[in-house]
């Protein structure tokens, strides 16, 4: 039920940070250490490399989540589109393990490659957020997110939610593995942190939605810009973006915009840099210098350690391994408002299902 809300993708934004305080408490025991089952721990920490296979905000989650699990776990990981690589397949390493990332549990572009790694003898793990779905029945484990009912077609809290369950697996499979990184982690705590600040970001609509008008009511395309994880999440964002609201959208490597792309920038043009990671932070600002002085209006996402005087969205400082879990938000805030201002239906925009359940 939707309830007061006059959209259920503006309602299930608003539950992210209950999310958050939910997988804590799923996946952690009486004592507060991080708990999830035993002989999906030992099969991960028999692989050599870890295979995220999922599609579209799925797709971007498990991109998100790359580094994280990389940095906590030390296994190498790979994300891979569904789409892609049940017809295209790599060359698996000796002691491959697949995730499947599925909102829904029945992608069928996801499931064609579960049958596929299945008959191949692979272990699997389907993160989803319905039990008893296709893809968690096929798979060898399941984790549940426990982000409740998503109804909008336009997925925002499962995003979140598959990166915060892909980073307590990570830093179980660390712990187990006595990875420094992920000892040192205070998971619950640095969750709970993440949650509060996913809280100060959905308090910000008003200024959000004053920008959304200010630089989307009429346009006809604009770029999400970023580097690393930021670039994931500018993938998200502009995903989010193009669905709901029909502005051609594209997340860009803000590096890569000079070969090529930028001949698109014209005077007008929105470019929305994410910015939260200290080493790139100058880069990403000199590709906002330049599209400026093509022409483009451009507005900055910024964690507030980096910010600078006209920033316009200002992030809560994170932990280093949960800033998407942050980020993604003012890019969800941004694709809703626009949406809103341009007079579509949020939840239910034209040629998609919720679930797209044909290859
Ligand atoms: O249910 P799934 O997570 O497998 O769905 C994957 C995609 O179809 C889904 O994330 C889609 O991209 C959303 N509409 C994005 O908001």
């Amino acid at each position: 039920e939707k309830g007061t809300y006059p959209y259920y993708m503006l309602k299930e934004i608003d539950e992210q940070p209950a999310t958050m305080r939910r997988i804590i408490s799923e996946y952690t025991d009486e004592t507060g250490a991080v708990a999830v089952d035993q002989e999906l721990l030992t099969s991960l920490l028999a692989s050599d490399r870890i295979y995220i296979i999922a599609c579209g905000t799925s797709y971007h989650a498990g991109l998100a989540s790359k580094q994280i699990i990389e940095q906590l776990s030390q296994i190498p990981v790979e994300a891979h589109l569904s789409s892609e690589f049940g017809y295209n397949m790599p060359l698996l390493s000796q002691k491959p393990f697949f995730i499947f990332l599925s909102q829904s549990g029945e992608t069928a572009d996801s499931r064609q490659v579960l049958v596929k790694t299945s008959e191949m003898g692979y272990p699997s793990l389907t993160i989803t957020n319905v039990a008893g779905s296709t893809l968690s029945r096929e798979a060898t484990y399941t984790m549940l997110l426990h982000a409740g009912p998503e109804i909008a077609v336009a997925s925002t809290k499962a995003y979140t939610a598959q990166i915060a369950v892909l980073t307590v697996l990570a830093k179980a499979v660390g712990e187990a593995k006595d990875v420094l990184s992920a000892k040192s982690f205070d998971l619950p705590m640095e969750l709970g942190i993440a949650a509060n600040a996913m809280d100060v970001m959905i308090n910000e609509k008003e200024l959000i939605s004053q920008l959304a008008i200010d630089y989307l009511s009429t346009t006809r395309n604009a770029f999400y810009i970023g580097r690393s994880e930021d670039y994931y999440v500018s993938m998200e964002a502009a995903l989010k973006l193009k669905e709901i609201s029909y502005i051609q959208a594209e997340g860009f490597a803000a590096g890569e915009l000079k070969h090529g792309t930028i001949a698109l920038v014209e005077d007008g043009t929105p470019v929305i840099g994410i910015i939260t990671e200290a080493v790139t932070a100058p880069h990403t600002r000199g590709n906002l210098r330049e599209v400026e002085s093509r022409g483009a209006h451009t507005l900055v996402i910024v964690s507030e350690e980096l910010s600078k005087e006209g920033d316009q969205i200002i992030l809560p400082v994170v932990h280093q391994f949960l800033r998407p879990l942050v980020s993604v938000i003012p890019g969800q805030l941004i694709a809703y408002f626009a949406t809103l201002e341009r007079g579509y239906d949020v939840d239910k925009p034209r040629n998609l299902a919720k679930s797209v359940t044909v290859e």
